[in-house]
């Protein structure tokens, strides 16, 4: 790649670092003068000097880009493709929030693996997936996005994630190159507001938001997305810690790295840059090396380097990696990779697809309370009401070529069991001869939540109750003594104490392509619901952040009985979530044993096994994910009272009886200290195993280091 650099002259190298979205190409550029091209300020020398393509319809769409723009080219380098692909492509998966209530990494791996046979169809070689920005704070729209409050479980969905996309190869056709976002710490956005302030200390950045990014690059993701945000008042896009220090010299990453959109121009209004010649200075110096949406590098640079204040060293490095980049895609070999109007015809949206969609979202619900009116009886007559009871709003958002017209609404998947349907919100356009059509029902199941529009980006919200008062449907209908079964639509948790009443609550979130017919199989038992929560869900918005491994502090509260006025709590609410991390209910009971520990001594070139014994108690097939977490007592710093360090999710037949087996080694014992090192310490940590962060079996042991 060396010769192919060096023949490049520097408006041709400047070029490779620039991304634009693909009508800069395709249409006739007269027209776009007036709109985006102007605002760029981008003559048509450098459009065509362009490395890379941001989001492409189809294609034919890429073909036809590909085409003009290798035959005005000098030098020939093929663009690449790069687009959101999140949760699929057109056969729409759960969203990510929803995937990591299934606790199986195995099916984010399938998701994503379906998305890379699709997208590719359409010549897409990059996907800006996954999101690996732990929150803490439902508020922020982009929780949707993530895959929860964990570090250790974003990493494993993270992992699972990477190896679908990549599958046998970027560079064979039908797998998609990964790149991790937003780096870093977008997540810990302030009072839950996008693209706010965020301020981390170094030892939650290290040891909570840092991990999960790491293991994407672990698992393979080639590139890394900067963050809209700032760290120690740097944004993360010129930020040299961050892209630098951490990413290149203690993390060995050779990849690429790419702002967010127009986040290298941001940088101004940040207040960082004067103009955009610093911002083109902070840039390429900070360690930025593809601007998208932007032209700071392209109008500036070249300047820059002749002048004498930029390295042209600096430019090298970075286009070297976008041009490995395109090696590894192999797009020398075929700029056209993917591409197929054909290919994409057999393979988009087949059976095969829409099978594995329907897989993940079994196990993506999560039932938050059930007296026993779940699962359904086949002769029950249904009444379906609520906004989400016909709608086909349900495939969640960020999904731009998913196509809602195309799946079915609960009301058509549960048409034979249904007395009455009415697709609302408000309990005002209730008419007193829908509570009549309501009576003649066995049942009543409530599609409730908020809308797909709710979250995702610049979605955030102050106030995360149910909007439109919907929990007073359910109070109307609690009315006539009918049993309720409400499901919830969601892209982040909400308050749901309005609710508790219901004799079953389903937390749906937003499911994708086959959203009914999993819903449906779950409420009539088919299938056997297994998610847990990924993400407490608070009591209050007082209590925001609120995660389970947080630190004891100096008061702790010790519960209900603790009549102590100086310790750390509330006067109006407790401290506890409503339904914390981990919790989901199932239609089997599950009950766990005592722990038996092969050693209460771990010597430090030792592991310790952990055995279980787990009991299904009942005659119901099904899945239960048997969480691990770790306390470590006395440490150099406070540690978090619980931490989630293995999880495994088990089959089991009705009454079946299985010994459940950990082997704790030394990584589940080190923790990261505020400069980023793993640190090791001898002393007491306690083991817990449970169905939930809050119901746990625990043994302790002792780690002793000998001299
Ligand atoms: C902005 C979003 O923050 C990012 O996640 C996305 O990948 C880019 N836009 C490109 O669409």
């Amino acid at each position: 790649m060396k010769d192919l650099l060096n023949q490049l002259t520097i408006k041709e190298k400047i070029g490779q670092l620039l991304q634009i979205a693909p009508f800069f190409f395709i249409k006739d550029l007269k027209i776009e003068v007036a709109g985006p091209v102007e605002e760029l300020n981008l003559n048509e020398e450098k459009i065509f000097n362009a490395g890379s393509v941001l989001g492409i319809g189809s294609a034919e769409e890429m073909m036809d880009v590909q085409e003009k723009y290798l035959k005005r080219s000098r030098i020939k380098i093929p663009l690449i493709f790069m687009a959101d692909i999140i949760h699929g492509y057109k056969t729409i998966f759960p969203v990510p929030i929803a995937m990591a209530s299934s606790f199986n990494p195995k099916l984010a791996e399938i998701c994503a693996r379906v998305s890379a046979i699709e997208a590719s169809t359409a010549g897409i070689h990059v996907t800006f997936s996954p999101m690996a920005d732990l929150s803490r704070d439902p508020r922020w729209g982009r929780v949707v996005e993530g895959f929860g409050e964990d570090p250790y479980l974003i990493g494993e969905m993270v992992k699972g994630m990477v190896k679908g996309y990549i599958g046998t190869g970027i560079n064979h056709p039908g797998n998609l190159a990964s790149c991790v976002k937003h780096f870093a710490g977008y997540g810990a956005s302030e009072a839950g507001r996008d693209y706010n302030t965020v301020d981390l200390s170094r030892l939650s950045l290290y040891s909570q938001y840092l991990p999960a990014y790491k293991k994407a690059l672990e698992a393979g993701s080639r590139l890394v997305m900067t963050s809209f945000n700032t760290i120690d008042g740097v944004p993360s896009t010129v930020n040299k810690f961050l892209l630098r220090d951490v990413l290149r010299e203690k993390w060995e990453f050779t990849g690429v790295t790419i702002s967010d959109y127009d986040s290298l121009k941001q940088i101004m209004a940040h207040g960082v840059a004067k103009d955009m010649e610093e911002v083109a200075y902070k840039g390429i110096t900070g360690g930025l090396d593809i601007e998208m949406a932007s032209s700071a590098y392209s109008n500036h640079l070249e300047k820059l380097i002749s002048d004498g204040y930029v390295d042209i060293q600096l430019l090298d490095e970075a286009v070297l990696r976008v041009l490995e980049l395109k090696r590894d895609c192999g797009l020398f070999e075929d700029p056209y990779k993917g591409a197929s109007t054909k290919l994409a015809e057999e393979l988009v949206l087949s059976a095969e697809h829409k099978l594995a969609s329907l897989e993940v979202a079994h196990e993506s619900m999560v039932l938050l309370k059930n007296d026993g009116v779940l699962p359904l009886s086949k002769t029950s007559k249904i009444a379906l009401i609520g906004p989400y009871a016909s709608s086909r709003a349900t495939i969640g958002p960020w999904s731009w070529h998913g196509r809602r017209d195309l799946h079915e609404t609960l009301e058509e998947v549960l048409k034979e069991q249904l007395v009455f349907c009415k697709n609302d919100v408000l309990i005002t356009n209730y008419t007193d001869s829908d509570f009549e059509k309501i009576a003649f029902a066995d049942v009543v199941i409530l599609a409730l939540g908020e809308s797909e529009e709710c979250s995702g980006e610049a979605h955030s919200k102050s106030n995360i109750v149910l909007p439109n008062k919907q929990d007073l449907l359910l109070k109307m209908v609690e009315k006539y003594g009918k049993k309720t079964v409400t499901l919830l639509f969601n892209g982040r948790p909400l308050l749901l104490q309005g609710l508790l009443s219901t004799n079953a609550l389903l937390e749906c979130w937003f499911l994708g392509s086959q959203s009914a017919l999993s819903i449906k199989e779950v409420l009539y038992g088919k299938i056997n619901p297994s998610g847990k929560l990924p993400m407490s869900f608070p009591r209050s918005i007082g209590q925001i952040p609120l995660y389970y491994n947080h630190l004891n502090t100096g008061r702790p509260y010790k519960g209900p009985n603790d009549h102590n006025v100086f310790v750390s709590k509330y006067l109006d609410v407790e401290n506890k979530p409503l339904f914390p991390f981990g919790y989901g209910l199932s239609y089997s009971n599950f009950e766990y044993s005592l722990i038996k520990l092969d050693k209460s001594i771990m010597l430090d070139n030792e592991t310790i096994e952990a055995k279980i014994t787990v009991l299904n108690n009942s005659d119901i097939a099904g899945y239960e994910t048997v969480e691990l977490y770790i306390k470590d007592h006395f440490a150099m710093i406070s540690r978090p009272v619980l931490e989630l360090k293995q999880f495994k999710k088990i089959w089991f037949e009705p009454n079946e009886c299985k010994e459940v087996s950990f082997i704790i080694t030394k990584e589940d014992l080190v923790y990261i200290n505020s400069d980023g090192n793993n640190v090791l310490e001898p002393g007491t940590f306690t083991l817990f195993i449970g169905k939930s962060s809050d119901q746990t079996i625990s043994e302790h042991f002792e780690y002793v280091i000998k001299k």
